[in-house]
């Protein structure tokens, strides 16, 4: 289905967990070269046997340990892939990082850091693809893992949601500044999903009951519905597609408040 991305060259952040490690599987069966970026130790492991797995699906990867919240690991990332690769087709910043905190509570540091990792790395990781593309007069692709927290408020996330309010606005601008190199940009925004990081909370009954009422799909979603949204942004088949957001969220955006015509 997504033949083009055969042999493209693929640099994912945040690639040891998650919703980055699915992506990675996706793109591996797509036949693609994926460069796995992780910053856990604790993922090294992981990260062999994914990239066991995507070799075996006929693509190929190499695992790279940094953390996107340090310029320079996000700049050797970008050249890693190029020098292993040979070039650069696709970005896709999905490191990312929430703990909730009240708002008063939170100290600066907390929010330096969700802001550092979740839209900095991200708009150091843009950047430099975007300097690649140009270098290398290609038609490259960037994909933000994004929230419906960019456009939903989340109380005790104050530093999530402004950094994916942040991240809206931060790929529209790039999008505007580089569609017209064919350089396509566009964030996914995921809503309730269940990964490792969240299947512990929404193994809480209450959790899941009281999230499953802010969606009007009734369903928490599966990582392969975020990882479908990906393989058709980054491929030719969303050739047209600039500057935009794909909610993956089973509604959440709606206002699923007036859900039954309340009000
Ligand atoms: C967060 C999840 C949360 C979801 C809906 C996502 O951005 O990562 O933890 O459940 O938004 O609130």
């Amino acid at each position: 289905m997504f033949k083009d991305l055969e042999g493209k060259v693929v640099v994912i952040t945040g690639a040891g967990g998650g919703i980055g490690k699915s992506f990675a599987e996706n793109f591996g069966q797509a036949k693609a070269k994926v460069v796995l970026s992780y910053r856990s130790a604790k993922h090294k492991e992981n990260l062999e046997a994914l990239k066991a797995e995507i070799i075996k699906a006929g693509g190929d990867a190499i695992a790279v340990q940094g953390d996107v919240s340090n310029e320079s690991d996000i700049i050797d990332l970008i050249q890693t892939a190029v020098n292993h690769f040979g070039t650069l087709d696709i970005m896709i910043n999905n490191a990312g990082f929430e703990r909730p905190v009240p708002s008063h509570e939170m100290t600066t540091e907390e929010w330096k850091n969700v802001i550092d990792i979740n839209l900095t790395g991200a708009f150091i990781g843009s950047r430099e693809a975007v300097k690649q593309f140009l270098k290398e007069d290609k038609k490259g692709v960037i994909l933000n893992t994004s929230s419906v927290h960019d456009t939903i408020p989340w109380p005790n996330y104050v530093n999530y949601a402004a950094s994916k309010g942040g991240m809206k606005l931060m790929m529209e601008t790039m999008s505007m500044e580089y569609a017209q190199y064919g350089i396509r940009i566009n964030n996914i925004s995921p809503g309730a999903i269940v990964t490792e990081h969240t299947r512990e909370k929404f193994s809480n009954p209450e959790t899941r009951a009281e999230t499953i009422d802010m969606i009007p799909s009734r369903k928490i979603g599966e990582v392969q519905e975020v990882s479908n949204v990906a393989l058709f942004l980054a491929s030719d088949l969303a050739s047209y597609v600039h500057g935009t957001t794909i909610y993956v969220d089973g509604g959440m955006t709606n206002y699923p408040a007036f859900l039954g015509g309340k009000g």
